[in-house]
């Protein structure tokens, strides 16, 4: 071996070196020259055949040779890791954003919206009352006497001998006269609970908007005009509606509203089971006995009442099929709305 073989290789090296840009190119370089069979290692091998005198130069100087050149390695190595780190995180500002993806109010929400907005339009205010009732509050003060079937176990969450979840909104009636003295025109939203069997028809939670008016002179007619009012700007002014003379224990008379349904427009199809009306509330002339029962003089005011499930009126309006549907929390459904 000779002394021109080791400046050979270093000259080759350089050669390789200055063209190298990935490091995948590095590597093959680090096999020529590196490896166990590389280059260099052929080099080392060749000292064996050596003459005494020339082994300490030549081996100095093939040792230094290795040092710089894998020194040289390093460097090359490190800067294109960080080149290629920056092209990773390198920012294109050329390319469109990502948009984010913003929710929508669940359809429930929007209803409630939608109802609470065409009260407010016509005077009412809008009051909550607490989901925890006293039996008396959801019960008694609103006429049911005591072994009325709605106060049984199988409908009513019991917490307490004296304290349930609310079966309906109506209780709230009774906190509202309570604390205001007449003339009231009031709306008071919220969910309601009863033990029922889940199904496409009944869940054990519900929303309801419950309606009360009080004043002197308020009247039968004066009911008839509000609710027509709502259902003409909750549906439009071609809905028809009937009402249907019922029973609760709060109110005398008391009446059951339908409208003409919205699907068939009366001719009779499978949502409104043939009949071409769907229910959409009740409603009633306040009982005395209740007005009674919050200190109102019976002689001076009269009023109405009434109750819808915000779930139903939903349903109608947008065709929702299961009730159930509202609660899944499933996107494809929510993201329709
Ligand atoms: N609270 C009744 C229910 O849950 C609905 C109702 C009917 C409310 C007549 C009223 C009313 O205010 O006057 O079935």
């Amino acid at each position: 071996m000779h002394i021109e073989k080791i400046n050979n290789l270093d000259k080759e090296f350089q050669e390789d070196a200055s063209s190298v840009s990935s490091l995948k190119e590095l590597e093959e370089i680090r096999i020529k020259y590196f490896s166990r069979s590389g280059l260099l290692s052929q080099l080392f091998d060749d000292l064996k055949n050596v003459s005494k005198e020339d082994k300490p130069v030549l081996g100095k100087s093939l040792n230094e040779l290795r040092n710089k050149l894998s020194a040289q390695f390093d460097k090359i190595k490190v800067d294109l890791e960080s080149n290629e780190k920056k092209t990773v995180h390198k920012i294109d500002l050329t390319l469109p954003g990502i948009p984010k993806q913003i929710g929508s109010k669940h359809i429930l929400t929007q209803t409630l919206d939608q109802i609470k907005e065409i009260f407010k339009g016509i005077g009412f205010s809008v009051f909550e009352g607490p989901e925890i009732e006293s039996d008396y509050n959801n019960f008694e003060a609103l006429n049911f006497p005591e072994d009325h079937p709605a106060r049984d176990m199988q409908d009513t969450f019991f917490l307490s001998k004296k304290f349930l979840l609310r079966t309906h909104t109506s209780p709230v009636q009774i906190r509202v006269m309570e604390k205001y003295k007449p003339p009231i025109r009031a709306i008071m939203p919220g969910k309601c609970y009863r033990n029922e069997a889940v199904s496409a028809r009944s869940y054990c939670m519900f929303h309801q908007v419950e309606g009360l008016l009080v004043d002197a002179n308020v009247s039968f007619g004066d009911l008839k005009g509000t609710l027509t009012a709502f259902v003409h700007q909750m549906f439009d002014e071609q809905t028809r509606l009937r009402f249907r003379p019922s029973f609760f224990p709060f109110t005398e008379p008391s009446a059951e509203v339908d409208i003409l349904c919205v699907i068939c427009r009366g001719e009779g199809c499978r949502v409104c089971k043939r009949t071409g009306w769907l229910e959409i509330l009740g409603s009633g002339m306040v009982h005395p006995a209740v007005f009674e029962n919050v200190g109102y003089d019976t002689t001076r005011y009269t009023g109405f009442a009434f109750g819808m499930g915000v779930e139903r009126i939903a349903m109608l309006k947008y065709g929702i099929d299961d009730l159930r549907k509202f609660f899944e929390n499933d996107v494809r459904f929510l993201s329709q709305f």
